[in-house]
């Protein structure tokens, strides 16, 4: 059986791994230049920037199982950050025993490890697919990406809705899975700061109305310096302000840290990422991963199975078992 998989984030490569593990003959098409979606660091001159996911943690047993192979080849490491949250009585200090881990050198390696055994198109956008009702056609640019048995979509939700057909997307069991929008966005901004700003590594904000988060990037192995604070926009900030300019964010970001220390703060932006669909709409129900076999079509993703790293990861991996069954 041929197997196409558009998308290589986590759930795409944990999908694309288990198939080619049982010999599946698999091809990957991802439109960015690098496989790992929105596990994602940015190369800079100070080191490595996370603009995507922080860190991940695992509680369910096959994920661990595979945290602890990734920890014992170098791919991941352990985030051992001091944690405060923020609410409306200020900030306190908020240690816990979750064990988190962060990709190694960046938070690509352990998608780019996965794909390790893959055929993997990289910088090949899908932006057609034609299921003759044996065959999917895939088109990239005009030009056929092939044809194959089946069609994995391991692509955000709104992503996957602008590729399928409207005469899909009315399937009963599709238009169910489309009705609700499942990724909300997401605004990343880092800071360069000149002087230091809190005495911890990672701060929860819990009520704020622009941010949700914000970490010192120097307080994780092989990332920025200390002077680096990479900070998250609330999803209802973030849909506010989407189609703003970098610039503006950029200005909102600076102004938050000072009202939130209540100090004149010393420092620039350096980067900031727009996430369209970042994070998951708690309103959207927990599917795990869809398999249409009539259609050979399936769907996998974070958005399918409550948002994060290892629920991505699950997606695929429950995806494939599916197939193969
Ligand atoms: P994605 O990573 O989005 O992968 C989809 C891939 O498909 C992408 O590489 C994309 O380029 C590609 N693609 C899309 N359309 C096409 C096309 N037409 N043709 C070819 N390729 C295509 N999770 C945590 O667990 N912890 C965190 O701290 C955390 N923080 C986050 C912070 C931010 C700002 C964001 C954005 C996300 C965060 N997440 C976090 C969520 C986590 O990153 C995701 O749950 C997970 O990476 C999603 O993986 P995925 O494979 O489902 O999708
Ligand atoms: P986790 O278990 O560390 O955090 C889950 C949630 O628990 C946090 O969002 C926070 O509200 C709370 N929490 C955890 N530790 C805390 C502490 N010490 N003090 C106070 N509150 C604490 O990690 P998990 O479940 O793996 O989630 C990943 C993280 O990624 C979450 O923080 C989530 O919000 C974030 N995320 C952000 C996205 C974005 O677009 N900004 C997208 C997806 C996830």
């Amino acid at each position: 059986m041929t197997i196409a998989i558009i998308g290589a984030g986590i759930a795409g490569a944990a999908c694309a791994a288990a198939l080619a593990e049982q010999g599946e003959q698999v091809v990957v098409f991802e439109k960015g230049r690098r496989a790992g979606g929105r596990m994602s660091s940015k190369r800079t001159e100070h080191g490595y920037l996370d603009l995507g996911a922080q860190y991940f943690t695992a509680r369910d047993p096959a994920f661990q199982a595979q945290c602890q192979q990734w920890l014992s080849s170098g791919i991941v490491t352990h985030w051992y950050g001091r944690l405060a949250q923020a609410t409306a009585d200020g900030l306190q200090v908020s240690p816990d025993e979750t064990l988190r881990y962060i990709g190694m050198p960046s938070m690509q390696a352990p998608v780019t490890r996965l794909l390790g055994n893959v055929d993997v198109s990289l910088g090949r956008q899908i932006d057609n697919i034609l299921f003759d009702g044996q065959l999917w056609q895939l088109q990239s640019n005009g030009v056929s990406a092939g044809r194959f048995n089946k069609l994995i979509l391991a692509i955000p939700q709104q992503q996957a809705a602008a590729l399928l057909s409207p005469a899909l997307l009315s399937n009963p069991e599709l238009s169910q899975i489309f009705a609700l929008p499942a990724l909300l966005p997401c605004w990343a901004v880092n800071v360069q700061l000149e002087q230091p700003l809190w005495p911890y590594d990672g701060i929860f904000f819990k009520q704020d109305s622009q941010l949700s988060w914000a970490a010192r990037q120097g307080s994780k192995p092989g990332r920025c310096n200390a002077g680096h604070w990479l900070l998250h926009f609330t999803a209802a900030f973030s849909q506010q302000h989407l189609e703003a300019d970098g610039d503006t964010i950029a200005q909102h970001a600076m102004q938050a840290l000072q009202r939130l220390t209540d100090k004149t703060v010393a420092g620039q932006v350096s980067h900031y990422h727009r996430w369209r669909f970042a994070q998951q709409n708690p309103d959207y129900p927990v599917q795990g991963a869809v398999h249409l076999p009539e259609l050979a079509l399936g769907l996998a993703g974070d958005w399918l199975n409550g948002g994060r790293v290892e629920n991505a990861w699950l997606s695929g991996r429950q995806l494939a078992q599916s197939i193969l069954a």
